[in-house]
């Protein structure tokens, strides 16, 4: 049997789909699908493979947080604004229990005051905010180095 240690999902959560078109001072300017583009490429160098699930819908996301271990060694998590509120995508994480970083693409800590509170920050390993789409290249990163997944020798 093959095993592997490098598959990583990417779970985008409520009004990503609206990247490209939502306040791109806090946002950026590219959209989901050139995001995820971005994250693939990254992936690949770093010797991880990336899947992608994306859901404006909170049951859903918390389905494919109950598939998760089956599906993935890795967890990259932006729930959107479900992050400052979902204890049910908190729980469900928790239930996946496996290696999980979470990513904002703004600058959380410095908006809203009710964008400060994560509930899912006590059940992931890493959390990056405020650094854009490279942010998901920093998450990437720290997933890798906790799989103990190595670079493959660039070609
Ligand atoms: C976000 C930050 C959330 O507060 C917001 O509701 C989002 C996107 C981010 O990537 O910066 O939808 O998660």
């Amino acid at each position: 049997m093959v095993t592997t240690n490098n598959r990583i999902e990417v779970l985008h959560g409520v009004n990503l789909d609206m990247l490209g078109k939502r306040a791109p001072e806090h946002y950026g300017t590219l959209t989901l699908i050139e995001l995820e583009v971005r994250i693939r490429h990254w992936s690949r160098a770093l010797g991880l493979e990336a899947t992608f699930f994306r859901t404006n819908a909170e049951d859903e996301y918390v389905e494919r947080l109950h598939q998760a271990p089956e599906l993935a060694d890795g967890l990259i998590l932006n729930p959107g604004a479900w992050t400052h509120y979902s204890y049910a995508i908190r729980d469900a994480l928790e239930i996946a229990g496996m290696p999980a970083v979470e990513v904002h693409l703004s600058d959380v800590e410095s908006r809203e005051e009710w964008r400060r509170h994560s509930v899912i920050a006590d059940v992931v390993s890493a959390r990056v905010h405020g650094k854009g789409a490279d942010g998901y290249h920093d998450a990437l990163e720290l997933l890798a180095r906790e799989l103990g997944v190595e670079a493959p020798p660039a070609a």
